[in-house]
């Protein structure tokens, strides 16, 4: 099979209406990549990998470095899904042309097919420079975490009229400076509405209720790796249980000496 394609994504979302939902969620490892695949129409390698793999307090500190080792590897145990890898924070809010540098990199050292990048109206510049050059970008609207330090948290976003306007505007001009794609996190049901019915590229939801054209998740979260997560998130999974028990399990044969048994002995055939 070929691998899914930007325009197909794009495509997907006719004359306002989206027939077949957007399956998305984040991958950051070969392995994982592969399990995922068959079932995803796209694979985000999302900067989310910085609290989910590095322990890292925030997106903030992730690299460029980072974000090509992990899309590489997703790039490797994927075939079927459009790869989407996030830029992270500082390598592209300065201009247009540190975006595309910075893209242009990750591209050639990944393989992936497209960008993820947050902002609205003060990214749309940049977008249309990306998009005209080659480098298909997928926006991000919302709660956007890199602005963690603006916002001062991870709180639902457009509560208030004022905030919902400006977000459904930040959505029109990520569209119209050219975004296939885009992820809005973290608002209200109204305005999640408002903004799948606005903007003709499809709206892939994360927190942003059932109105989106898509959904997407961090597959940890969805598979219940993490004590804690929000409200939106729906655990698919038991993970961290399943590891813990596995682990004791393991710790308890070690000591009582029946790991290894004969079974997983190397003899001398008799
Ligand atoms: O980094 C990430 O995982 C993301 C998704 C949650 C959209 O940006
Ligand atoms: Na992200």
């Amino acid at each position: 099979g070929k691998r899914t394609t930007v325009p197909s994504i794009r495509g997907r979302k006719v004359e306002g209406k989206t027939e077949q939902p957007i399956v998305m969620l984040t991958a950051y490892t070969m392995r994982m990549a592969q399990l995922l695949d068959p079932h995803c129409d796209m694979l985000l390698v999302g900067d989310s990998l910085g609290q989910v793999i590095y322990g890292l307090p925030s997106t903030i500190p992730v690299t460029l470095d980072m974000m090509c080792a992990h899309g590489a590897a997703v790039v490797r145990g994927s075939w079927h899904a459009l790869v989407g890898v996030d830029m992270p924070f500082g390598s592209y809010e300065e201009s247009p042309e540190q975006a595309f540098a910075s893209a242009a990199h990750v591209l050639k050292e990944t393989g992936c097919a497209a960008v993820k990048l947050e902002g609205g109206e003060a990214m749309a510049e940049t977008i249309d420079f990306l998009t005209h050059r080659g480098i298909p970008v997928i926006g991000h609207v919302g709660l956007t975490p890199q602005a963690v330090n603006v916002l001062g948290g991870y709180g639902v976003r457009g509560r208030e009229g004022m905030e919902a306007d400006k977000i459904l505007a930040d959505a029109v001009a990520v569209a119209d400076a050219g975004a296939f794609v885009m992820v809005v996190e973290g608002v209200m049901e109204e305005l999640a509405t408002r903004i799948a019915k606005e903007v003709a590229i499809p709206v892939i939801g994360i927190g942003a209720s059932a109105q989106c054209d898509g959904q997407v998740l961090v597959t940890e979260d969805m598979l219940g790796l993490f004590e804690r997560t929000p409200r939106f998130v729906k655990r698919y999974h038991d993970l961290a249980g399943e590891i813990a028990g596995a682990a004791q399990k393991y710790a308890e044969e070690v000591r009582s000496r029946t790991f290894p048994s004969s079974e997983q002995t190397y003899r001398p055939k008799s």
